[in-house]
């Protein structure tokens, strides 16, 4: 499980990930024993039985209770090299991640811990893993604005290293209109933005993403397809959305990957892409989606060269690493 050898061509870009989301169960047991810590499951066989999902809180609610093994800043390092080793085993070769910094400050974690352990990771992952990246600070939507301000202008004051802003966790009933002036606030520190709309939420919130916060980009953003107006603009703007099709399944926002509409999404002149999420939760990494894709929904070979090529164009990579990658 989540061992890979072969690198497949093209290479491909991660573009929705969160870091957090990738602490296999080997590792949270590793972690707990190395702090000391008592974990509510016997074993590891016990803590794969909670990774049946209903929706998205289901989900939730197992991530946040998991992160609590991550107490270092080399907890933070080692999590973070353990996905970038399984990514280039996978084909990935640029990667923008996401952290979530108000899960692990609200539980005594100081900011700079968290921070900069990923961040340790991620400034050798070009020499290491041959994968460039950038690291992304998630909100959490169902925490208040000012919570976000807060923590943002801790990072501003602290130098973080980080390339932009993203918006997640439980996003029915937090609607992206509650974050306009973190949005704006970010966009005034030059930061890049993007935001999660339309998994469990409404078509009408990734309009609001695209207007309210001036977002570059939508995580997620496929019930798009419920609304005509919503698509139309999307493919008009090209508007790249990072989507997570293992993800959906789990999260049962589709029934099954039969019934995905990626193909769909693709055909009508979407810029889509394809993310593992959270891939030590979802059943796959970047590949593994590509795998099932190929077997489920027959994607042809153009087909995942396009999915490819649009996940390095939607990338926040320099000019000169998309190049290289295309
Ligand atoms: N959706 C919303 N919030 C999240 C997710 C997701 O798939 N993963 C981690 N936080
Ligand atoms: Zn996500």
């Amino acid at each position: 499980f989540g061992e890979k050898t072969t690198a497949p061509a093209p290479p491909v870009a991660e573009l929705h990930l969160h870091i957090e989301g990738t602490l296999q169960p080997e590792l949270i047991f590793a972690l707990a024993e190395r702090n000391g810590m008592e974990l509510p499951y016997q074993d590891i066989d016990e803590l794969r039985e909670k990774y049946e999902f209903t929706d998205l809180q289901s989900f939730l609610d197992l991530y946040y209770a998991n992160m609590a093994v991550l107490q270092t800043e080399q907890d933070f390092t080692d999590m973070t090299r353990a996905y970038l080793k399984r990514a280039a085993a996978g084909g990935v070769r640029h990667a923008e991640i996401m952290m979530d910094p108000q899960a692990h400050i609200s539980r005594g974690v100081a900011l700079e811990t968290c921070v900069n352990g990923v961040a340790n990771a991620l400034a050798t992952s070009e020499e290491d893993f041959g994968i460039s990246t950038l690291l992304i600070a998630a909100f959490l939507r169902d925490m208040s604005e000012d919570s976000a301000i807060d923590v943002l202008d801790q990072l501003l004051a602290m130098h973080a290293p980080i390339a932009g802003i993203g918006l997640d966790s439980a996003e029915v009933g937090n609607p992206p209109s509650k974050f306009e002036r973190l949005y704006q606030r970010a966009g005034e520190a030059g930061l890049r933005r993007i935001a999660h709309a339309g998994e469990e939420g409404p078509a009408s919130y990734i309009t609001e993403a695209l207007d309210v916060l001036h977002v570059e980009r939508i995580d997620h953003g496929i019930r798009c397809m419920e609304d005509t107006d919503v698509v139309q603009r999307l493919v008009a703007e090209q508007v790249p959305l990072t989507v997570c099709p293992l993800s959906n399944v789990r999260l049962r926002a589709v029934d099954k990957l039969a019934d995905h509409p990626l193909p769909e999404m693709l055909a009508i002149g979407l810029n889509v892409c394809v993310n593992s999420d959270d891939p030590a939760y979802f059943g796959g990494y970047v590949d593994e989606n590509f795998e099932q894709l190929v077997k489920i929904l027959e994607f042809s070979v153009p087909e995942q060269a396009t999915l490819a090529a649009n996940s390095i164009r939607s990338s926040f990579a320099s000019e000169a690493r998309k190049a290289e990658l295309l």
